[in-house]
Formats: C-alpha cells, sequence, structure tokens
C-alpha cells in the first residue's frame, strides 16, 4: 500500500467510473452483471475515502447520454439504484457519510425520486465524507437548468444582473456550496470527459488509468493520489 504521510489529500476527488461492460465482457458475463460488480467498488471506495480524510466524492452513476443504451440495461441500472439506495443509507450512518444526488432527477421513477429525497434527509447531518452522486447528470444540462433559474430570479427582480459573478453563477448549479474537484480520476483508459462537471472541472487534475471500474481499489486510489501530489497546480499563474 502506498504511504501516504506527508501527502496532500485532494479534497474534492470526482470519478468517473467507466469500464463496467468491459469487465463482464472478458468474463462472457452480461453488461448488467459488470454494473452489479461496479455497484460493489462505489461502496468499498466510499468507506476507503472517508478512511483517508477526502471531503467530498463525485461519482458519476448515470448520465443524461445513458438513456440511449438498451431498455434492458437501463432498467437493470433503475433496479441497481433502488437496492442500493436502501444499502447506502446503512453504509453512509455507519461511516457518517452525508449523501447527495446532482442531475436532474425529475426524469426518474417517483419511488427512486422519494428514495433519493430519503437518502438525502436521513444523512444530511452526517460530517464525514460528502458522497456525491452524479444520476441522470449531464454537465451541458446542469449549465441549462441553472441558466434559466437564474433568468427567473433576474426577471423577478431577485438578482441584479449587473451583480452577476462566478460566484454566483456556481451557486445555481446543482453542486452549490462544494468546492471544484481538485482530482478527477477515470477508469479503463478513455481520456474524455463525457458531459461531467463541465464548469467544476476548469482547473481539476486529470489522472487516468486503465484499470476497469469493477477492479479498482485502494491502491488505485492511492495511485491517482500520489500521482496528485507530484502536479503543479497553476492555475494560470506562472513561476
Ligand atoms: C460505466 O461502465 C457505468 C455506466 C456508464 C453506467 P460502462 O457501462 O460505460 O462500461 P463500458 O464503458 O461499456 O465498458
Ligand atoms: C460516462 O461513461 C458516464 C458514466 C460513467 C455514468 P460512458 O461510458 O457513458 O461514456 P462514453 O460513452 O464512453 O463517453
Ligand atoms: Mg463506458
Amino acid at each position: 500500500m502506498a504511504d501516504l504521510t506527508n501527502m496532500t489529500i485532494p479534497r474534492h476527488v470526482a470519478l468517473i467510473l467507466d469500464g463496467n461492460g468491459r469487465w463482464a465482457k472478458k468474463r462472457g458475463l452480461p453488461r448488467t452483471m459488470g454494473h452489479k460488480e461496479g455497484c460493489k467498488t462505489v461502496e468499498k471506495t466510499v468507506e476507503v475515502a472517508a478512511r483517508l480524510g477526502i471531503q467530498y466524492l463525485t461519482v458519476y452513476g448515470f448520465s443524461t447520454e445513458n438513456w440511449k443504451r438498451s431498455a434492458e440495461e437501463v432498467g437493470a441500472l433503475m433496479q441497481l439504484f433502488r437496492f442500493y439506495m436502501v444499502r447506502l443509507l446503512k453504509i453512509a450512518s455507519e461511516n457518517n457519510v452525508r449523501v447527495k444526488m446532482i442531475g436532474d432527477r425529475r426524469r426518474f421513477d417517483q419511488d427512486i425520486i422519494d428514495g433519493i429525497g430519503r437518502l438525502e434527509r436521513e444523512t444530511k447531518d452526517n460530517t464525514g465524507l460528502t458522497f456525491v452522486i452524479a444520476v441522470n447528470y449531464g454537465g451541458r444540462d446542469e449549465i441549462l437548468r441553472a441558466a434559466a433559474k437564474l433568468a427567473a430570479d433576474i426577471k423577478a427582480g431577485k438578482l441584479d444582473e449587473a451583480q452577476l459573478s462566478e460566484e454566483t453563477f456556481a451557486s445555481y448549479l446543482d453542486t452549490a456550496g462544494m468546492p471544484d474537484p481538485d482530482l478527477l480520476i477515470r477508469t479503463s483508459g478513455e481520456i474524455r470527459l463525457s458531459n461531467y462537471l463541465l464548469w467544476q472541472l476548469a482547473y481539476t487534475e486529470i489522472y487516468v488509468t486503465d484499470t476497469l471500474w469493477p477492479d479498482f481499489d485502494q491502491e488505485e486510489l492511492e495511485k491517482a493520489i500520489l500521482q496528485y501530489n507530484k502536479r503543479e497546480r497553476r492555475f494560470g499563474g506562472a513561476r
């Protein structure tokens, strides 16, 4: 295991958990088995992140584009959400974790919407890791929804257009109140953002590993943190 003594632990880690399908295919299993295994990895990663002292962990669970997949796969993913929302309630209370969902939840079935609300309500006073799950999430969709709310507030006279700043705009995003991610990890080797946190990732350090998501573990997370510590974050400045 990597030695993280004297290492800066990123305050906010964002994750694009990719490769569930390929993990299953390699084993001759249906894609949905990859998602099932991937959920177990999410659970373990939440526990590890909480232990390492990461304050925010944001995972991409389902994108606004993932509805394009077969009805069978989308249905299986919805069933997994239903199951894991209940499990998460237990894991969150055992690890003092606060759960929050970002994305447009209105497109889900009512029982899932209710489940999300319950999970957020019942964990809101936990003081450890904030675990954020992006579901029916798209960066562009989030920015559009924020712009619409902002326009409505300007129209209603609640907000003065002349006062508009990056901070004000960010307060209309689903991630309002959260710091921007310091480190983005994407598994399974793909080097793209896939519409994830487009506003928030402006200056995030990016780490890509070939490991498929179901095989991701503590050692992999520690490797990413070690790599993060070697980066020089300049934020546009010069030395
Ligand atoms: C990530 O794994 C999980 C979701 C997008 C829900 P994929 O299902 O994208 O796996 P690959 O990329 O096909 O291997
Ligand atoms: C991104 O993965 C979405 C999630 C991890 C939920 P995808 O597998 O959907 O992304 P693309 O299609 O490879 O860009
Ligand atoms: Mg994928």
